[in-house]
């Protein structure tokens, strides 16, 4: 991955690189003029086309737009080229966010400016890069992976008792169809418990509640404390 920053103020006209203004009606804060973001994005815009590369999908991070899902890096995973303008002050003028392809807000919250979720996003689309990962397998057993609304399972390494809290036995056995059954459970679990809005039951194989029943018939109150 490449990356390449632009500094708005280089797409100014006046002597102190303004980009903000007052706002129109009143009220505090100040304003991104749209003038500089336009000529910002077709400058982006040139740059890429002249050098063969596609034109890129230029985003508009917002806590205004919609809410980054793993579903939605993984699409834009399979981009070849992102803009990612990140603001500031009260927000850029309205007329310039029709420019954008996108809006995209990191979370319900609101950041001084658009670069902290900017590297949110960018690092959730590394990671979605062949080669990036030790291991290229683990970002596909992530929570949220492979399109479902899941979390990851819980993961343990050694000691296998600590704090007077055990491993699961069964991943101590070595019996590999037990051990993914028990992920998934704990997965399904986990996500119910904390983020119930999540799960979708009807998406549930009629296989996951095989293995759900079987983790509640294996139910010790231990494991679920470790
Ligand atoms: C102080 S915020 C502006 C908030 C705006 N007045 C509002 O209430 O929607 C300044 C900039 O930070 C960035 N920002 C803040 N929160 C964000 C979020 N949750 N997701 C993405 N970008 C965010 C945006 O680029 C925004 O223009």
């Amino acid at each position: 991955m490449e990356f390449d920053i632009i500094n708005l103020r280089d797409f100014t006209t006046d002597r102190h690189r303004t980009v903000d203004d007052y706002p129109y009606g009143g009220g505090c804060g100040m304003v991104m003029k749209p003038e500089p973001v336009k000529r910002a994005l077709d400058f982006a815009a040139d740059k890429s086309l002249s050098s063969g590369a596609a034109k890129p999908v230029s985003i508009y991070l917002t806590p205004q737009g919609r809410l980054l899902k793993q579903k939605s890096v993984e699409e834009l995973s399979r981009k070849e080229h992102i803009l990612l303008f990140c603001g500031h002050y009260e927000d850029i003028d309205h007329r310039a966010r029709k420019l954008f392809d996108l809006e995209i807000s990191v979370g319900d919250y609101v950041l001084s400016g658009g670069e902290p979720a900017a590297a949110v996003l960018a690092d959730a689309l590394v990671r979605k890069i062949p080669g990036s990962l030790g291991n290229p397998e683990s970002s596909e057993e992530d929570s949220f992976s492979g399109g479902e609304t899941l979390f990851d399972c819980p993961h343990y390494t050694r000691p296998p008792e600590w704090e007077n809290k055990k491993v699961p036995e069964v991943l101590l056995n070595g019996d590999h169809k037990k051990i993914t059954a028990y992920r998934r459970a704990r997965a399904i679990i986990n996500t119910m418990k904390v983020r119930p809005d999540l799960l979708k039951m009807e998406e549930l194989s009629e296989d996951d509640f095989k293995i759900l029943k079987q983790y509640f018939l294996n139910y010790h109150e231990s494991e679920d404390q470790s």
